[in-house]
């Protein structure tokens, strides 16, 4: 298929070019359909909602700019979050997100929830006063959950391989207000571990925390072009069978 035309002048226009450019590049429709209104509801300003109903509001010549900058980048296949910039996560409505630092998944929600869990209902001083994560990323895992044990002063030490990420994460945290409880360093958590930094690895911690990279040599070379040309590989690889970093974790926590 051809480049799609971009003349369009209305936001239903201005939605069939959006899905037209995706799908040209092997996008699925209904990713293609989605992403398009995500564009469009930062282009515009508007919810989604407000975006159906005024299908037929014409764009102003800079708004179409943007959005055929921004689907540019979509063609290439950039993901939609990083043309954006922020993202929602969990009980945090606007997480900044930058490539190369791995963007949050659903997933990653779900292990904040299941580490909620754990503690529901639990007496304040049974609350972890000290958390260690590894591998913030952009700091969504600690802020989320530092953001709902707000009243129990828990703090935080991230550990962190990729500058980054150290910088997104300490960016995220101000962005929250809890730049006093998560420290975060740049550190090999497997040189950590072995005590051959200057950072002394004998303090204890009532949790830690990680999503740590686990996908498998073989894996990597399959992975869609949203993930592979634009995300960390140091995010992503886990060693010949994904188990590197999570090995030396439960190591370190002595499971
Ligand atoms: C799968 S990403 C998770 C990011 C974030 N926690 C999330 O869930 O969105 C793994 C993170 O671990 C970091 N990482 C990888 N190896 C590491 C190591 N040896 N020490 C510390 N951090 C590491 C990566 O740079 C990346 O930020």
């Amino acid at each position: 298929m051809d480049h799609p035309s971009d003349d369009f002048r209305t936001i239903a226009e201005a939605r069939a070019y959006g899905i037209a450019c995706q799908l040209a590049v092997g996008v699925e429709e209904s990713e293609a359909e989605s992403t398009t209104e995500i564009l469009l509801e930062e282009v515009l300003e508007l919810k989604r909602a407000e975006l159906r109903r005024r299908r037929d509001t014409l764009l102003s010549a800079a708004q179409r700019e943007t959005l055929r900058g921004f689907l540019e980048r979509r063609r290439s296949r950039e993901p939609v979050q990083y043309i954006v910039g922020h993202w929602p996560f969990y009980n945090l409505e606007k997480l900044l997100v930058r490539r190369p630092t791995l963007i949050p998944r659903p997933e990653t929600e779900e292990l904040v929830e299941l580490v909620l869990r754990q503690f529901e209902g639990a007496a304040a001083d049974r609350m972890p006063k000290r958390m260690m994560e590894i591998g913030p990323g952009t700091g969504a895992i600690s802020i989320a959950l530092l953001k709902q044990w707000k009243k129990f002063s828990t703090s935080c030490l991230a550990i962190e391989l990729c500058d980054h990420a150290v910088t997104l994460t300490r960016e995220n945290s101000r962005l929250h207000g809890l730049q006093e409880s998560l420290e975060v360093i740049l550190c090999d958590f497997r040189l950590w571990v072995q005590n051959s930094l200057p950072i002394p690895a004998q303090e204890k911690f009532d949790l830690l925390v990680s999503n740590p990279p686990y996908i498998p040599s073989d894996d990597m070379l399959i992975l869609e072009p949203e993930v592979s040309d634009y995300e960390d590989r140091a995010a992503l690889h886990g060693g010949e069978d994904g188990m590197d970093l999570i090995l030396c974790i439960l190591r370190a926590a002595r499971v």
